[in-house]
């Protein structure tokens, strides 16, 4: 990793003195497929969002709304352009640093699967924290 200084996990309420957004996307292009089939769902996103801010992605089905969002969840990287999460480029970050990243400091919650069916709400919830080790009564309060 480089000069990355992002704070551990669950420092992310922990005040906002650097002024650094939460979110940062610059420029982002992506596309599926090369030369003529390219199918160009991404032609130059950019936007930021603050610490603490609530913000909906709204767009017609195809739109880029999904592609979107596995490029600021570390899923899949962009062709061209930068995503910054909290500081950190997330360009700058190897497989294991995205794992740890999706682990501590992302949540995803899919449009079809990804639910546990046989946990309740609160632990498909919990299940990332189980990951991380974190303390029963931790989890709990989260
Ligand atoms: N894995 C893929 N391979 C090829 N084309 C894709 C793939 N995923 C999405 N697309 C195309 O990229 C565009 C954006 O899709 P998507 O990000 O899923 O939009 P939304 O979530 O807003 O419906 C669409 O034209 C879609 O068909
Ligand atoms: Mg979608």
């Amino acid at each position: 990793m480089t000069e990355n200084t992002s704070p551990g996990p669950g420092a992310a309420l922990a005040g906002d003195a650097s002024g650094e957004p939460m979110l940062r996307v610059e420029a982002v292009h992506h596309s599926y497929g090369t030369g003529a089939g390219a199918v160009h769902a991404l032609r130059g996103a950019s936007f930021t969002v603050r610490r603490g801010e609530l913000v909906a992605l709204k767009g017609r089905s195809g739109s880029g709304k999904t592609t979107l969002l596995h490029m600021i969840g570390g899923l899949d990287s962009p062709r061209t352009g930068r995503v910054v999460v909290d500081g950190t480029d997330l360009s700058t970050l190897g497989e294991s640093e995205l794992l740890e990243l999706r682990r501590d400091r992302i949540g995803f919650v899919f449009q079809s699967f990804g639910l546990i069916p046989i946990l309740t709400a609160a632990e498909n919830v919990g299940v990332p924290l189980r990951l991380r080790r974190a303390e029963p009564r931790a989890r709990e309060e989260r």
